[in-house]
């Protein structure tokens, strides 16, 4: 018999129960009673601390439309650990420990980069590792897409959508802060959707002048609102030439932990408009996954339950070119897949006349 755990990891999003199912479905239906699944409890947290479940062919019943995860979450155990590497040591320890107790033969790791990188890390210490990559802010290291994301952009264009309407009544200029701290693919996304006319990402440095020449430029053509879609590590060309630490601090000390209020306050002081913040913040990872996201996560499931079969271990599972594949967890971990300049997306919005600040 073989015993697989799985865990999710890292913030929630659409599409992990989903994922989840789709790797014990094709499990059982591939392996049958050769199978054992275990649960391991709110990440790599469980796994340190030996908590964990067998779980049978019912526990993944009516699952493949819940939000969140059944197997609950924490963010990666070393963030805060880095400083201390006696506890990190103590922590690998303790999480061989649990995947030896539980007489794992290999384990599943769902999330997003935070969680590759452990996942690599316990590969290297000879756990036989298979990844899955969650996350909405669609970052990872060599795949096109991850769950979560597709949802994630559906919920902000809503927003979007709901917002354009309010604006126009009010003639206000909106200042709607999407999720995405390092990387700018969900602000994007759902900017050119919803037909944001300012569209502000962290890896490209806003000038708030710029920002509201776009503004007063659109009110000169006859448009009575504005609306700007910005990042929530938006930057502008001051902070960028920081580091991360340093402008989060200022940040602090300014009294405002995200660009969106800062930049909504210069708006209306500089263009006289009436200007008002919306930040949606985590309803875009809660709910059900959309259709795309439920075909994905399947698709995911279903390929990891694969890799588990012919134990191919030490790999993630990707989305090359419209074909399921896995990449070698040592390639992509410790990586962030960033919007790139040269991206086709952003030379839409220019020729749309979308400001990218
Ligand atoms: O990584 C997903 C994400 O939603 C980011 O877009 C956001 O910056 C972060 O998580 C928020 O994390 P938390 O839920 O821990 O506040």
């Amino acid at each position: 018999k073989k015993r697989v755990g799985i865990l999710t990891s890292g913030g929630d999003c659409p599409g992990l129960n989903a994922t989840i199912r789709g790797v014990a479905k094709a499990l059982y239906a591939r392996m049958g009673d050769n199978v054992e699944i275990v649960g391991i409890l709110n990440g790599y947290h469980g796994l340190i601390t030996g908590d964990y479940k067998e779980m049978n062919e019912d526990d993944f019943r009516g699952i493949l439309t819940l939000g969140g995860t059944i197997l609950g979450t924490k963010r990666t155990p070393f963030k805060l650990m880095r400083v201390v590497e006696e506890d990190k040591i103590d922590k690998v320890a303790a999480m061989k420990k649990t995947y030896k107790d539980a007489k794992l033969d290999c384990l599943l790791c769902l999330g997003g980069n935070g969680t590759h990188k452990t996942a690599n890390l316990l590969s290297q210490e000879g756990l036989n590792i298979i990844g899955l990559p969650k996350t909405i802010d669609n970052d990872i290291y060599g795949t096109d897409v991850t769950f979560g994301f597709h949802t994630a952009v559906d919920i902000a264009t809503d927003v979007i959508d709901r917002i354009h309407t309010t604006a126009g009544s009010h003639s206000r200029v909106m200042c709607i802060e999407i999720m995405g701290n390092k990387a700018g693919w969900l602000t994007l996304y759902s900017g050119i959707a919803g037909g944001a006319d300012i569209i502000l990402l962290p890896e490209m440095p806003y000038d708030i002048d710029r920002v509201c020449d776009a503004v007063e430029r659109r009110a000169k053509k006859g448009s009575n609102f504005s609306i700007i879609s910005v990042a929530e590590g938006a930057m502008n060309e001051e902070e960028a030439k920081m580091k991360r630490k340093e402008w989060t601090a200022k940040r602090a000390e300014a009294g405002y932990t995200t660009a969106t209020n800062r930049i909504a306050a210069a708006v209306q002081k500089k263009t006289g408009m009436e200007t008002r913040v919306c930040i949606p913040g985590h309803m875009q990872r809660g709910g059900s996954p959309s259709a795309y996201d439920r075909v994905l996560a399947t698709q995911f499931g279903s390929y990891a339950a694969k890799l588990v079969e012919i134990e191919r271990y030490g790999v993630t599972v990707a989305l090359l070119n419209g074909h399921v594949t896995a990449n070698r967890l040592e390639d992509i971990a410790g990586k962030t897949r960033n919007v790139p300049e040269g991206c086709e997306l952003l030379t839409v919005a220019r020729r749309m006349g979308v400001s990218l600040g």
